[in-house]
């Protein structure tokens, strides 16, 4: 069997020393990896924290998309070299879903693979980017296209870091929630945003996940909104946020499900209310034509035809013989996204 995930949710550990316990037994020296604003916010009392207990090298790298590079993780790999951090020591991320994605790629090939341990301070990280062993940066052609499956051996998540996030941020992960409530729990759409809410999208998550680790079936349905969601990102030259973009995707591929006769009208028009009060817009953020281009190139695109994760109803996606994965062709993808612009 398959050791599952560890996560422990701890509230308050800039404060407490509790969550150093199962650390103790991974490792005795520690590499935290960060952003420049989480560091700013929270490294300093993280720092000292791990202090009581470890040897503690701290690498602090430019927020945001562009710091997810090839180039940045060897940045990185050379100063781990530097602090002379060998296969005995372990890599902590603590950021959001780019830290966790770049800082777990890096620990899964600096010295073959170290510990990797992540701290996930925003809601996109929590609900999601943190589970699930996928890591991996951008290149010119698209989003992820170079990376491991991964997973953190221990994910810490405490709710409180939290609250210094914008707005926006708070917008990003919300989109994943819905994505949850859509494609396998209602009941998550009427939830107010808290730690009960954030352990549920990780319970959906982790059994998705250790259904399918390598995303050969099942697995797939978590890319629900997600087709259109990166090819609009990549096409507006990531100025468009994932969260805005998966909102967009997800009432654009509901309407491609509704097309092919899969989910009832009304359904559609749930799901492009909920994403509306949600405060998502449904404006396309460049060009069908140019949003296409970058659907061709999509990692689930097969001989250049965009496949999709469509849904039966909410709560339940549509199997396609076990692929989850449908091709639909160009004329009706480019007829959604008209759609979408138009509503
Ligand atoms: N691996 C996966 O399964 C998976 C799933 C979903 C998304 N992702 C990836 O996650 C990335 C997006 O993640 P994100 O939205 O967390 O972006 P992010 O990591 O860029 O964080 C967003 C911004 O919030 C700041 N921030 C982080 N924590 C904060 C806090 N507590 N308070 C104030 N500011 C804070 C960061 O510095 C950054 O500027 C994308 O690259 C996406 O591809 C991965």
């Amino acid at each position: 069997m398959r050791e599952r995930s560890k996560i422990i949710f701890h509230r308050g550990m800039q404060r407490s020393s509790e969550w150093l316990e199962p650390l103790k037994k991974i490792a005795d020296q520690y590499a935290l990896i960060t952003d420049q604003t989480v560091y700013a916010l929270f490294g300093p009392a993280m720092k000292k924290k791990l202090e009581e207990c470890f040897k503690v090298f701290v690498i602090s790298i430019a927020p945001g998309e562009e710091s997810k590079t090839r180039e940045q993780k060897a940045t990185i790999e050379d100063q781990l070299f530097k602090f002379g951090l060998g296969r005995d020591g372990a890599i902590i991320a603590m950021g959001g879903g780019v830290i966790c994605d770049l800082v777990g790629f890096v620990a899964a090939t600096y010295c073959r693979g170290v510990p990797f341990l992540s701290i996930p301070t925003t809601l996109l990280a929590q609900v999601d980017a943190c589970i699930g062993g996928k890591v991996g940066v951008n290149t010119e052609q698209g989003k992820n296209l170079i990376g491991a499956f991964y997973p953190a051996q221990l994910t810490l998540i405490d709710v409180d870091f939290l609250s210094t996030l914008p707005r926006s941020e708070l917008l990003n992960g919300r989109a994943e929630i819905l994505k949850y409530g859509v494609i396998d729990s209602p009941a998550l759409l009427q939830m107010e945003v808290n730690e009960s809410l954030i352990k549920s999208c990780c319970e959906i998550k982790l059994r998705i996940v250790e259904e399918d680790p390598h995303e050969r079936g099942v697995r797939r349905i978590l890319n629900f909104g997600h087709t259109i969601g990166h090819a609009c990102e990549a096409a507006s030259g990531y100025f468009f946020s994932h969260g805005a973009a998966v909102a967009l995707g997800m009432v654009g591929e509901a309407y491609l499900s509704h097309q092919l006769g899969f989910l009832k009208k009304e359904e559609l028009g749930i799901i492009k209310e909920i994403i509306r009060d949600a405060g998502f817009s449904l404006a396309l953020p460049a060009p069908a034509d140019q949003i296409m281009k970058f659907m061709q190139r999509d990692k689930k695109a097969q001989k250049q035809q965009p496949h999709f994760v469509l849904l039966e109803r909410i709560g339940k996606a549509h199997a396609f013989e076990g692929s989850y994965c449908t091709p639909i062709s160009s004329h009706l993808i480019k007829e959604a996204l008209l759609w979408l612009d138009s509503q």
